[in-house]
Parts: C-alpha cells; structure tokens; sequence
C-alpha cells in the first residue's frame, strides 16, 4: 500500500475525551491510557492542553517523557503564551507536535472573537510561524470549520500552509454537518487550496447528530488522510468520533475505502476497557466493536447460519478486536496452572508476585460462582491488583436490611494488620455501609455518582459497582466487584478513599 493510502490515527481521547464532563483522568491514569494508545499503534496522542492548567501541563510532559512510538501532540490557541506551554510541555517527546486552533465561522468571528477576517487570517499565520520556529511538526485547525464561508477557509488554510502548517485539520466543532456535504467540503478544499499537497488533510467531528463517524468516514473517501477520534466516542457534549469504528470501518471495508490505518486492532477492546474504568463511562452492551453484545447472536436463525458459516452474520472476527467472550473457561476445580495460562491467552500480564493474591480471590469467586467466565477474570485481576498503595482493606461486612427494618451495616477494615470496626444504619444498605466506612477512616466522602453492572450474565454473576466520590476537593473514580453486591460497593468506596490518600 502506498504511502498515501495510509490514514493516520491522532487520538484525543486525553485531550477532547477528557472535556468530557465528568471524565477527567489524573496524570499516572493518563499515562496509563497512553502507554495503551500507543501499544495500539495510535500515531499521535494529543495529550492535553498544557496552557489550561498545571496538571494538564504536567500530564502531557508526562506522556511526552514515557511515550516513544507515538508521536505526542499538545493543543494551543493562536496565543504565545498557549504555544510556549505547549511547545515545553512536548519539547522532551521523541517526536512532538503543535496543535493550534481559532476559530473561522462567521458566528465566531462575531460573537466570540469579535475580530474580521483579516484579522483572524494574520493572527492564524503568526500563530503558525511563531510555533513553526520552535518545532517542525505543526497542525492548524480552523474551529468550526464546518460552518465558516469556503472562500474564507481555503484562504486561511493555504496562508497558514505557507507559514508552515504541516498538517490542516477541518473540525466540524459543533456535530453539524453531514456526510455528504462534509465528504464535498474536504474534496473542495483539496481542489480550491493551490498548495494543499503540502500538508496532510485531517479531520474532527463530534456527534451532535450522531454522525461523527460516518462524516469522518465520508472525509476519508475525500481524500483526508489523518482522522482525530477518542476511544469509545468520548469527548465534549455528544462526543467525537470513536477510534474503533473508524478503525474496523477502514480494516473491514478496504475494498471500498482502499486504505488503511496502523492500528494493532487486537488491543481495542482492552483500550476501550481501560478507558471506560478510568472514566467510570459504561460502554453500552450495543455500542459497535466494543459493546458486550456486538458479537453476540441470539437469534436462532443467526446462531445457525454462523455455525454453518461464520460469514453469514459476522462481518468481523471477535479476535480481531481482542473481543473476550463469554466462554466458560474456569471453575472452581481449575488449578493454578489452568488460571494462569487462562490470563495468559487474555493477555493479561501479571506478575509472579501478585499471582497467588489474584488466584486465591479466583477461589474465593469460584466458590460462590459455579462458571468463571473471560470477563470475570478481568475483573478480579483488575480489581486485586491495580490498586494503588492500600491504607484501607475490607477484612468484614455483615448487613442487615429487608422490606421493614431499617438497614444496618457493621464492618470491619484493616489497616497495617489493626482492625477497627464501626456500625451505622442508613437510608438502604450502600448508605449504611458508606456510613460505617466514613466512621472507621474518619473522611466523610460525598458520593457524586453510583453505577452497577453484571460483569456476566446469570443470577451468580459478578457485580461491579462503580463510583464518583469526592472527599477533601478531590474528585476519584473506583470500584469494586464481588457476587454480593453490597460488598462490591464496599470495596469500591475503600478503593475510593485509598486514591484519595494516595
Ligand atoms: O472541536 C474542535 O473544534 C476542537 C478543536 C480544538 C480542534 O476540538
Ligand atoms: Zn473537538
């Protein structure tokens, strides 16, 4: 394939994603999603916004010092000061880039900016000739793109490709357009822009409408050579266009498309697992690519074709995605040998000395759960042994609640091999058992979100309970999983307070 027929990958799930309300990440969670993007092969990884605060300055020199495959981008208005921080932010990146935006639609340019085209025009060329001098590789995007006058935006982007630009990106801010009309505007940029072979084509959409993807898809047919995608559409509002649509629309339909990414799609589901814990944003069972059902056939008629011949319903192979089933895999008789190579063939890397913690919590599982599925597995490992440093364990619960009594919770946890116990009693048992925890740890914690969902099917399925907790201005995301559901929630609120002081 040649080189062109190469559509670049520039994910901004750390970036865009995290404007996400409620999705923001801490640095070492940041990190942790880039190390993930790039063992996906996502080309670059726009990290943050290094102007907008400390901690977004500090995350992306993060990512830019441990990250050496991808290359890491940081966004900038077309400011000196926004452009410094980006540029000190990714200047330590084996390879680093410069995103720089302002805005070009009329209603901007009014409303927002208050400037004139002119005006707008000369501060996007210094904003790139400034960036230019400290760095090679530079993006410029003009902000709702989709809406702003043609004649205005083939003038701004042949300027700004000739104060160095190397790539020009097209967002279609606000989700408003569609896929024909978006498809029509990149080909007219390629046919009205006279130095547009200079640079690379790139493309933004968010899903207003519901048509991120397909408008980013259409871009592509267009010609756009570099698509910016979150995992699992996370972003502002209704999202951006998710990586792993774009990605298996590209892979699956190259006959059509005739191009392709350099995406190791194996590693998405595991990316958009990863994404979805630390966000706390549940990946809906019918989401394409990722959701629990998307490979899942219940009708006879599909079971039936696919065991004849898996092509008849399946346009994709579940492996392709690194997609986990639902496939009985352990139970309580499987010996250690049996779960370690299980995690194995997950590729779930643990190390030999949290094996015996991992594997004495599978027995505890397998106990009270006859089958341990795939997903169960996650689970467990994902709970026992990506934690950060452990003030606080659960050693006991014991519960009280029914249709006419009122909930009582008594637990008991451990810290540094003491136990301390308390007992409360609350509105249902969660209350009552957050409660007794806030009285043991002396933090009092406000619950901003509660979630809990079945990590597999059936009435002995694992629960995992997920939660929002604010304690001393800071804001965490934890869980929790266990077959009883008033224990998963307990453990999320002990992982809670345990981030908390880490
Ligand atoms: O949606 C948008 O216009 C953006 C720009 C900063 C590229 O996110
Ligand atoms: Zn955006």
């Amino acid at each position: 394939m040649k080189k062109k027929d190469k559509v670049l990958i520039f994910d901004t799930t750390l970036r865009d994603g995290e404007q996400a309300p409620g999705a923001s990440m801490n640095e070492n969670e940041k990190l942790e999603v880039a190390l993930a993007l790039e063992k996906l092969g996502v080309d670059i990884i726009e990290a943050g916004f290094p102007v907008s605060s400390e901690g977004d300055f500090n995350s992306v020199k993060n990512v830019a010092r441990h990250v050496k495959k991808s290359m890491i981008c940081g966004l900038a208005r077309s400011i000196k000061k926004d452009i410094d921080a980006a540029y000190n932010a990714v200047k330590i990146a084996k390879s680093g880039r410069i995103h720089v935006f302002l805005a070009t639609s009329k209603i901007h340019l009014e409303h927002k900016l208050r400037k004139n085209q002119d005006e707008i025009l000369q501060m996007a060329v210094d904003a790139v000739k400034y960036a230019r001098k400290k760095i090679d590789d530079i993006e410029f995007s003009p902000e709702d793109a989709s809406r702003s006058e043609k004649e205005f935006l083939y003038r701004i982007i042949e300027a700004v490709i000739k104060a160095g630009a190397t790539t020009v990106n097209i967002p279609d801010t606000v989700g408003y357009s569609t896929p024909a009309e978006y498809g029509q505007l990149i080909a007219d940029i390629k046919n009205n822009v006279p130095n547009i072979n200079k640079a690379i084509i790139s493309v933004h959409c968010h899903d207003d409408l519901g048509l991120a993807v397909a408008n980013s898809l259409s871009a592509v047919y267009s010609g756009a050579r570099q698509v910016e995608c979150t995992i699992n559409g996370i972003g502002e509002r209704a999202g951006n266009a998710s990586m792993e649509e774009i990605v298996m629309a590209i892979k699956t339909r190259n006959d059509f498309f005739g191009c392709s990414t350099n995406i190791k799609t194996q590693e998405i589901c595991k990316a958009s697992r990863l994404v979805s814990k630390l966000t706390g944003f549940v990946v809906p069972p019918n989401k394409a690519i990722v959701g629990a059902n998307a490979f899942r056939h219940e009708s006879g008629i599909h079971q039936d074709g696919v065991l004849k011949e898996r092509t008849t319903y399946e346009i994709m192979q579940p492996e392709d995605v690194g997609f986990v089933g639902t496939g009985l895999v352990l139970g309580k008789h499987s010996g250690r040998h049996a779960f370690q190579s299980r995690l194995k063939s997950l590729s779930i890397e643990i190390k030999d000395k949290d094996l015996d913690k991992a594997f004495d919590r599978f027995k505890s599982v397998a106990d009270k759960k006859k089958q341990v599925y795939d997903e169960d597995l996650i689970a467990i490992v994902e709970d026992e042994l990506k934690m950060v440093k452990r003030t606080w364990d659960l050693a006991d619960l014991e519960t009280t609640s029914g249709t006419d009594v009122t909930p009582n919770v008594k637990v008991v946890l451990k810290s540094k091999n003491k136990k301390y116990e308390a007992v409360s009693s609350g509105d249902g048992p969660v209350d009552a058992c957050y409660k007794a925890i806030d009285k043991v740890t002396k933090m009092k914690g406000e619950l901003l979100d509660y979630a809990i969902h079945s990590v597999t099917r059936g009435k002995d399925a694992l629960g995992e309970v997920t939660i929002k907790l604010k304690m001393k201005d800071k804001k965490v995301i934890a869980h929790g999983t266990s077959t009883d559901i008033i224990v998963a929630s307990a453990k999320a609120y002990i992982n809670a307070v345990n981030k908390i002081l880490a």
